[in-house]
């Protein structure tokens, strides 16, 4: 059995799948752009998004000449609601985009029958997701498709990378066109990938984090290393000529190997999260309310801080590992929002929340240092 099928076949089984419904790609974004392809998005059609994600989830959309519609979040879920959704769908709605923010759920099986209904395809974006469930089942298993993230800071890390879950098995047939068109990543960017998963390993810890963040964004953003997004695809709506990339072998061995401790680490962010909760709820602050937390899959907790920039500045000069998601209504983008045809004014909760939102770190083994912290500054937190 040759290591993808076996990757893919350990993915299904997490998935109530089969490894044939599943396709992996050097990063989760191209499993989306796939996805929107293999449904038929064209121009002038609308695609409903959150308005609190990742510039490369509107970049997919644009890329195929398609108009990005946002919708406001919920405070609480982090994530988008039917009303909301409703509310923005049109005749010209060809999908809907169903995201767990930081493996938070959202109404899923709401918005999915209200989809159904109006023939409207749905996509779960389970980049943060994977590894949780929601009312039972596995996060994305409603939808008719759902695409996941691998990538440094996911549920599971393969360096970069990504895969598509193809429930509605219709469009199986049309994945598979799409794919052929697939660019193979070259020997120096597997290599190059190989080359920092080790590195991590070697070096990454609280008295280097801030060091390594700043450096990698740096590098990736000049295209000097594999990243997590290029100069490009922060700055403009145009798609690098090498974005439509295939997975790499290395990803699937790294996968295999990460899947191993999956459980283990869900365990620790759910006792880590539990943890967290009850600190910020025993000093009145905004804490994840229980009924967001059926196991969810809490890669990140998100705290809500008044001055985001000192307190980022406090962490580092205190070695505590924060995470800046998402600092703007489309991370990292914090100008030229039309370009990605973005009012942030108009979405006011999500400008709220990522003016405020920081994340604490829930797959470490001991919290001690991130509670000393947070207590020696809790007049800062909301
Ligand atoms: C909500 C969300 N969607 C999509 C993506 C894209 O995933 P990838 O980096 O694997 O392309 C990210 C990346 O962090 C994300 O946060």
């Amino acid at each position: 059995m040759n290591k993808e099928y076996h990757y893919k076949l350990s993915l299904s089984k997490s998935l109530e799948s089969n490894p044939d419904q599943i396709f992996c790609y050097w990063k989760g974004r191209v499993a989306l752009y796939t996805a929107l392809k293999a449904i038929g998005v064209k121009e002038k059609d609308e695609v409903i998004l959150p308005a609190f994600t990742c510039v490369v989830v509107p970049n997919a959309i644009i890329y195929l000449g398609a108009r990005p519609v946002y919708v406001d979040i919920d405070k609480e879920s982090l994530n988008t609601t039917l009303s909301n959704i409703q509310a923005a769908t049109t005749v010209k709605t060809k999908c809907i985009l169903i995201q767990n923010t930081f493996g938070l759920s959202s109404e899923v099986d709401e918005i999915v029958a209200f989809a159904k209904s109006k023939g409207i395809v749905t996509i779960e974006d389970c980049t943060h997701g994977f590894g949780g469930t929601n009312q039972n089942r596995p996060n994305g298993v409603r939808s008719d498709f759902a695409f996941f993230s691998t990538q440094w800071n996911k549920p599971f890390s393969t360096g970069v990378g990504g895969f598509l879950l193809v429930n509605n098995l219709d469009y199986l047939k049309s994945v598979n066109e799409v794919n052929k068109l697939l660019i193979k990543p070259g020997f120096k960017k597997s290599i190059i990938l190989k080359i920092l998963i080790s590195f991590k390993k070697a070096f990454l810890g609280d008295r280097t984090y801030w060091f390594f963040l700043k450096l990698y964004r740096f590098l990736s953003k000049m295209g000097l290393v594999v990243g997590s997004s290029s100069g490009s695809e922060i700055s403009s709506t145009v798609m690098d000529d090498n974005y439509f990339m295939g997975a790499a072998k290395v990803q699937f061995s790294q996968g295999l190997s990460a899947l191993i401790h999956l459980d283990e680490l869900m365990l620790l962010r759910k006792k880590n999260a539990a943890i967290y909760s009850s600190f910020l709820q025993s000093n009145g602050k905004i804490y994840v309310k229980e009924i967001f937390n059926e196991n969810h899959s809490f890669l990140k907790y998100p705290i809500l801080i008044k001055d985001r920039v000192s307190f980022l500045a406090k962490a580092e000069k205190a070695s505590v590992q924060l995470g800046d998601w998402f600092l703007s209504p489309i991370h990292p983008v914090e100008s030229e929002f039309e370009k990605w045809f973005l009012d942030p004014e108009n979405f006011p909760n999500a400008a709220y929340v990522s003016k405020h939102v920081l994340n604490l770190p829930t797959e470490i083994e001991n919290p001690e240092k991130v509670l000393a912290f947070l207590t020696q500054n809790i007049n800062d937190i909301l």
